[in-house]
C-alpha cells in the first residue's frame, strides 16, 4: 500500500474574498460515511458489489487500497462508480504492508474492526492529525472481542500492530461515548463471531453500519434504549451477498455551500440529492431555529437512504440559540460551521457538549475557537460548551487549519461574507472529504485567490 503519509506535506494557503450572491444549482459530492462502509461491506462479500456515486475522496481512496490489500479486487469504472469483488467473510489476507489512512478516522477504526474479527495481523498507520487521535476506544472493546494489540504508540495511538482472532467471542457492548465508528468496530469484528454482538449506545449515533449490513443480507436488531439510545443486536456469521450501494450526497459537505448561502447577501441556490438521515440532520434543525431559509423539496428514498433537494437562500434575520448537548451526534461534524453561520447572526449562540470536538481530525473546539477570535467574532468555551455572539464580521486574518478538512472549508465560507477576506493556513486537506469543493463553489459564485 502507500508508503508512510509524509507527516508535513507542503501547505497550500487559500482565501476566500466577499462575494456577491451566490446562485445556481449543486450536487455534494458521495456521503463519507456511507462510501467507507460500501467498499468494507463489499470486501467482506463473495461476488462483485457494485456502488455508485462513490465518494473519491482521499479518506475513502485510502479505504479502497486498505480492502485492495486484505483481498478484494478494486477498479474503478467511472467517476464514482466502482466495483468491488471481495474475499468474503472469514477470508481475508493479512496485508503484507502498513494499512496506511492517511487523514482517515472512520477507514481505519471501521477497518480496524474487521482486521480484530479475522485472523490477520496488520500495521495501521497515518499522518500526523491521525496519530494524535485517541485508538483505545476502539482497541478496547476489540479486545474484549479477542483480538491483541502488538504494538501501539502511547496512549493507544498509532503506528500500531493488530492481530485478530478467527473466533471473535460474541460480546455485550456499551459504548462509552457516542461514536458510530466505535459501534461500527464492534459490530464488524463481531460479523465473524459465532455468536450474537450486542451493542448499545445511551445516544443515537448514525446508524449507517446497521443499515447496510441488512441491505447486504446480515440480521440486525435494533431497539430502543432509555430515552435516546439504541440496543443493536447481530447475529454472527451471517451469509453476506452483494448488493449494489447508490452513495447519496453528503449532509456534512452540503452544510458549506448551505451555510455559505445563508449568510452571502443576495445567494439563493438548490442542492441537489442530500441524505435527510434523522441521525445526520441536526445542523438543519438548529439552522431552522435560527430562522434560516431552507426548504427541502422533492423529499424521496435513494439507495435505502431518504434524500431531498434544499432550496437555500440568504437569510438577513438569523438568530443566536442554545444547541442543546443531546443534539451533538446527529451534527457532530457540523460545528465548525455552525460556529461559522452563528458569527453572523445577532445574539449569542450556545454549543451545549462538545467534548468530542476535541478528538476530531483537530482540536476543534480550540480550533474553532482560535478561528473566530483572530477574525474579530467574540466567542468563549466555558467546560465543553461554546458560545459565539454575532454580528458583522471582521475577518482580516489567516486561520490554522491543522491539518483539518471542515475547520478550512468553515473560515473559508466566512471569508465569503466578512468585511475582509479569510485565509486559510492549508486547503490542501479539503481533499479527504470534498475534492471539487473549491470548484463547484466557485460555480455557484464564491471567490478565492
Ligand atoms: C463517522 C462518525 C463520526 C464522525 C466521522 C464519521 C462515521 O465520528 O465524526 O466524521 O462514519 O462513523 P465518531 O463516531 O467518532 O463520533
Amino acid at each position: 500500500m502507500h508508503a508512510a503519509t509524509d507527516p508535513h506535506p507542503a501547505p497550500a494557503p487559500l482565501s476566500a474574498l466577499r462575494a456577491g450572491g451566490l446562485t445556481g444549482r449543486l450536487r455534494p459530492p458521495g456521503d463519507k460515511s456511507v462510501s467507507h462502509r460500501a467498499l468494507i461491506l463489499g470486501l467482506l462479500c463473495v461476488g462483485e458489489t457494485a456502488i455508485e456515486g462513490l465518494l473519491e475522496g482521499e479518506d475513502v481512496l485510502r479505504t479502497a487500497e486498505a480492502c485492495r490489500a486484505l483481498g478484494a479486487r478494486v477498479v474503478r469504472h467511472g467517476e464514482g462508480a466502482w466495483r468491488v469483488n471481495g474475499a468474503g467473510l472469514g477470508s481475508l489476507l493479512s496485508p503484507s504492508e502498513t494499512l496506511d489512512f492517511g487523514n482517515a478516522g472512520t477507514g481505519s477504526r471501521l477497518m480496524m474492526g474487521v482486521v480484530g474479527g479475522h485472523a490477520v495481523t496488520a500495521r495501521f498507520d497515518g499522518d500526523a492529525s491521525l496519530r494524535k487521535r485517541p485508538m483505545r476506544r476502539i482497541l478496547d472493546p476489540l479486545t474484549l472481542q479477542g483480538a491483541r494489540v502488538l504494538e501501539q504508540q502511547e496512549g493507544g495511538r498509532l503506528p500500531l500492530v493488530l492481530q485478530g482472532t478467527s473466533e471473535p467471542l460474541p460480546i455485550e457492548y456499551t459504548t462509552p461515548v457516542a461514536s458510530a465508528q466505535i459501534k461500527s468496530a464492534v459490530l464488524l469484528a463481531g460479523l465473524n463471531s459465532p455468536g450474537r454482538t450486542t451493542v448499545i449506545e445511551r445516544e443515537a449515533s448514525r446508524d449507517h453500519t446497521e443499515k447496510m449490513l441488512t441491505h447486504f443480507g446480515a440480521q440486525v436488531r435494533v431497539e430502543p434504549f432509555e430515552a435516546h439510545g439504541r440496543r443493536i443486536v447481530l447475529e454472527g456469521r451471517p451469509n453476506l451477498r452483494p448488493a449494489p450501494v447508490s452513495v447519496p450526497a453528503d449532509p456534512s459537505s452540503a452544510a458549506f455551500p448551505l451555510a455559505a448561502a445563508l449568510i452571502v447577501p443576495g445567494s439563493d441556490i438548490l442542492i441537489e440529492s442530500v441524505m435527510t438521515n434523522p441521525l445526520r440532520c441536526g445542523l438543519i434543525a438548529t439552522l431552522l431555529e435560527m430562522g434560516a431559509d431552507i426548504v427541502e423539496e422533492n423529499r424521496r428514498g435513494e439507495g435505502g437512504e431518504e434524500v431531498a433537494d434544499l432550496r437555500v437562500r440568504h437569510s438577513p434575520k438569523l438568530r443566536g440559540v442554545e444547541v442543546p448537548a443531546a443534539r451533538a451526534p446527529s451534527m457532530i461534524d457540523e460545528y465548525p460551521i455552525l460556529a461559522v453561520v452563528a458569527s453572523f447572526a445577532s445574539g449569542e449562540t450556545i454549543m451545549r457538549g462538545l467534548s468530542e470536538l476535541r478528538v476530531k481530525e483537530s482540536d476543534r473546539l480550540a480550533a474553532i475557537a482560535a478561528g473566530l477570535k483572530a477574525n474579530g467574532v467574540d466567542c468563549t468555551i466555558e467546560g465543553d460548551d461554546l458560545f459565539v455572539r454575532g454580528g458583522a464580521v471582521k475577518g482580516g486574518a489567516t486561520v490554522e487549519t491543522h491539518l483539518d478538512h471542515r475547520i478550512a472549508m468553515s473560515f473559508l465560507v466566512m471569508g465569503l461574507a466578512a468585511r475582509e477576506a479569510v485565509t486559510v493556513d492549508d486547503a490542501a486537506m479539503i481533499a479527504t472529504s470534498f475534492p471539487g469543493f473549491r470548484a463547484l463553489m466557485e460555480q455557484l459564485g464564491a471567490r478565492f485567490a
